[in-house]
């Protein structure tokens, strides 16, 4: 299945249902780990939105949500190396499970870098679950605890994730061809 798009044809590469069916999983896996527990979804901001409501709505624990925003310094659309802030949590994160809730995972540094963040407040525990893991462009050695797919080296958009702000609202994960980025 293809898009029409201003720029170009989009190729889909996860279409809604296929997302919809990992993202249960990916649930599952989390409320047999949870059980009888209470977790916070910590979603990295913007692109983990989407996947941050559909996830938490397939875990059935008690839960509260929050959002933290980083940026990387001169990127357009890859990490540049260096990693900040633009907004911290809102709730206390001490002594609570929290779950970080990434779209995307690349190169690693944005991981390393929230994982001190995070670290630093002293949770009981601390998992990552990403929906996307471009295992094969990593800098950094770290890992999430559950990973929705693997990917090749390859820019995707939709489902939360962009290109310049656009695209986030696609429902499937599409492939942006080289040649518009
Ligand atoms: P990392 O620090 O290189 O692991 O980059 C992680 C972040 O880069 C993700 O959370 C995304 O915001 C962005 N990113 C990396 N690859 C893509 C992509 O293919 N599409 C959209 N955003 C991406």
């Amino acid at each position: 299945m293809f898009y029409e798009c201003t720029m170009a044809e989009l190729r889909v590469l996860f279409t809604r249902d296929q997302i919809a069916r990992r993202v249960v999983e990916l649930g599952a896996q989390i409320e047999k780990d949870f059980a009888g527990q209470s977790v916070i979804f910590v979603g990295v901001l913007k692109g983990a939105t989407i996947f941050l409501a559909d996830l938490a709505r397939s875990v059935r624990v008690d839960a509260t949500f929050d959002f933290i925003g980083v940026a990387s310094y001169g990127a357009h659309k890859m990490t540049s190396g260096e990693v900040r802030l633009t907004k911290d949590v809102e709730q206390p994160l001490t002594g609570r499970n929290v779950i970080l809730v990434e779209d995307i995972l690349d190169t690693g540094l944005t991981l390393q870098y929230l994982k001190k963040v995070f670290l630093a407040h002293q949770p009981a525990c601390l998992k990552v679950v990403a929906l996307l893991d471009k295992a094969c462009r990593r800098i950094e050695p770290v890992k999430a605890d559950y990973v929705g797919f693997t990917i090749p080296d390859e820019f995707v958009i939709g489902y939360g994730m962009d290109y310049a702000e656009r695209y986030r609202n696609l429902p499937d994960i599409c492939v942006l061809p080289p040649e518009d980025l």
